[in-house]
């Protein structure tokens, strides 16, 4: 959701600000810029839409040289697509990039219109640009830490003063920024990947904290001015892990990163042949005094919660509920200090996930969350944090986070299972083993692309399409809609298999396509029946079962077989084809299946 990046070193700035900011696109991607000091004054380009017009503007144009500046690339909120809008903001003296929202932007707009302040902008971002030139004395620091008391809501800055023309400024609330610490160079990002071409050490920038950076120092203060001394991180993966690395997209290679990430998380959480949470500080004790265990998130990681709440609920016999982030906050929930509230979040920024993770705490819930960024707000405002190891997730359509993710459910299901007396020890390392062989199965399950990708052919064409299952297969089908439609634009909807009945057949006409999931041996003949009953009504189906199951060929027009393991298992393997039909079919309807459209990866507004 925005992403912002600065530079201060010896090399091209412009360079260096265009190759950053390339790492972000998937924060969003309707407009670009950058502002750069050309000959001690701020020069500003900035173009609606992908980065690349920003580069053929200025290669057509003027391309800023210098040393020292900001860029931004956005997603937007307050105000259209344009250029006008495109950040940074700004004049001659102050210029500004911005993630987040300002929730009292148009009060400051009032009060700076009254002192003769004209704004050209719709955006909340403008606001903080001209506020840093009405209070601007000389210091920017002083300034900045004045302005910062004055706004409400979420930001991370990066600011740059006429009059400083070898630093760049950064501060931040509830968005995310962290400062690379290179040698003879130093940078701000929202994130990781933008920097790792040139540094892998960074500082996490806290809440209320005001960074001041030049090529050669980085200082960090509070916002009485006092300063804060901070431990430099070192990022866990290289440049390469956020490269395509001849991949056609970085979904695609994320997808075949699955059995690789998986043994990264799920590995270190075993210890002889048992689950072992307790590296994370979460004991078998703790686990079973919990009365009632929330799942909340949004978006993907609801959806791995969905499969959480089928397993805990089966295995553990804990109740759990599932909801998501943006609801749940405003539905005074009934929660209390016996209950556990577990917060899925690939980014650890999801600005509904976060204020869910406060709710939780306010109401004195003990709080647990399952994140991919490591040193992400989610991460450290919680209780106990299970790290998944997915590295860098670039598509903005989440495959690799999704399936580390459901591993964690599981690895919590089997430990609280034990701890609640539901299984045995011997029936919990049946459950790992099987868990271990996970990684080897999806391997295996690779080989469906081709019948995948001839599916994708076959619903290029449609309008619509329904996704059915029942238990654990309607929790994945949830995903399979999503990613579908997501990437390929073309509408779909998941229902439980019996639940069609109910309303939505009516929907299903000649042709029309219905992927059925039908992976669980207990609901198999249940599913069976409903697909008869959509085939009957002229639907096209495809059927995604395991390849030991055996139904007439003329169940379904096509069938996708894969590699089996227990049926609790089944949702990770079966995520493979779900993600790979809807990959070729967002390629083959041509559509920018890394960037889709109207999206972002980290969604850090509500
Ligand atoms: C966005 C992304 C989704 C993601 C969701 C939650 O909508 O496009 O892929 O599932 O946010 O993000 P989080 O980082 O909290 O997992």
């Amino acid at each position: 959701m925005c992403g912002i990046v600065g530079y201060a070193g010896p090399g091209d700035c412009t360079d260096v600000l265009m190759d950053a900011l390339s790492k972000l696109e998937y924060r969003g991607y309707d407009s670009a810029g950058i502002a750069v000091f050309e000959d001690n004054a701020i020069t500003v380009e900035k173009a609606k839409g992908r980065l690349k017009n920003l580069e053929e503007k200025m290669e057509a144009g003027h391309r800023p040289k210098g040393h020292v500046g900001i860029g931004h690339t956005r997603w937007a909120t307050h105000g259209e697509p344009s250029d006008i809008n495109s950040h940074p903001h700004g004049n001659k003296r102050v210029s500004v990039v911005h993630n987040g929202i300002i929730e009292n932007y148009i009060k400051i707009k009032r009060f700076l219109a009254d002192k003769g302040y004209e704004f050209s902008s719709e955006t909340d971002t403008e606001t903080v640009a001209k506020l840093l030139d009405y209070y601007y004395n000389g210091n920017p620091g002083e300034t900045i830490a004045k302005i910062l008391r004055k706004i409400e809501g979420s930001y991370a800055l990066g600011i740059i003063f006429s009059d400083f023309p070898d630093t760049i400024f950064a501060a931040r609330k509830d968005s995310p920024l962290i400062i690379g610490v290179g040698e003879g160079e130093n940078f701000i990002a929202s994130d990781v990947p933008a920097i790792l071409k040139y540094t892998r050490d960074y500082y996490l920038l806290e809440h209320n904290e005001i960074a001041v950076i030049t090529r050669d120092s980085v200082s960090i203060t509070d916002l009485d001015g006092e300063p804060v001394s901070k431990e430099l991180q070192h990022a866990g993966w290289d440049e390469e892990a956020a490269e395509k690395n001849g991949y056609e997209h970085f979904m695609l290679k994320e997808i075949h990163e699955q059995p690789e990430v998986l043994k990264r998380t799920v590995l270190p959480r075993i210890m002889d042949g048992m689950p072992f949470l307790d590296e994370c500080g979460i004991t078998s004790d703790m686990l079973k005094s919990f009365r009632k265990i929330y799942i909340v998130a949004c978006g993907t990681a609801m959806h791995a919660g969905l499969v959480g709440k089928y397993v805990i609920e089966k295995l553990a016999r804990t109740e759990v509920i599932v909801d998501i982030a943006s609801e749940f906050r405003y539905r005074e929930p009934v929660i209390g200090d016996r209950d556990l509230v577990m917060l899925i979040s690939q980014s650890g920024e999801t600005a509904d996930t976060k204020a869910v993770l406060r709710l939780a705490k306010e109401k004195r819930a003990v709080t647990i969350s399952v994140v991919n960024v490591k040193g992400s707000s989610i991460a450290r405002e919680s209780d106990f944090v299970i790290y998944t190891h997915a590295g860098p997730e670039i598509s903005v359509a989440s495959t690799k986070a999704y399936t580390v993710q459901l591993s964690i459910m599981y690895l919590f299901a089997f430990q609280l299972a034990l701890a609640n007396g539901a299984i045995t020890e011997k029936e919990c390392r049946e459950l790992i083993e099987e868990l271990l062989s996970v990684p080897e199965k999806i391997e295996k399950s690779f080989d469906v692309a081709e019948t995948c990708q001839y599916i994708g052919s076959k619903l290029i064409n449609a309008d619509s399409l329904l996704y059915i299952g029942r238990g654990l297969d309607y929790a994945l089908s949830m995903e399979g809609s999503l990613k579908l439609k997501e990437i390929s634009y073309i509408h779909s909807e998941s229902y439980g298999a019996g639940e069609l009945k109910h309303g939505t057949i009516s929907l299903v006409t000649d042709g029309m396509p219905v992927i059925a999931v039908a992976t669980q041996e207990d609901l198999l003949d249940k599913t069976i029946s409903n697909i008869k009953e959509v085939k009957a009504r002229g639907a096209k189906v495809i059927l995604i079962c395991k390849e030991t199951t055996r139904v007439a060929d003329d169940i379904a027009d096509y069938q996708v077989k894969i590699p089996a393991v227990k049926d609790a298992l089944m949702p990770m393997v079966a995520a493979v084809p779900m993600q790979m039909i809807a990959y070729y079919t967002a390629v083959l309807r041509g559509c920018d299946v890394d960037k889709p459209r109207n999206l972002a990866k980290s969604v850090t507004v509500e």
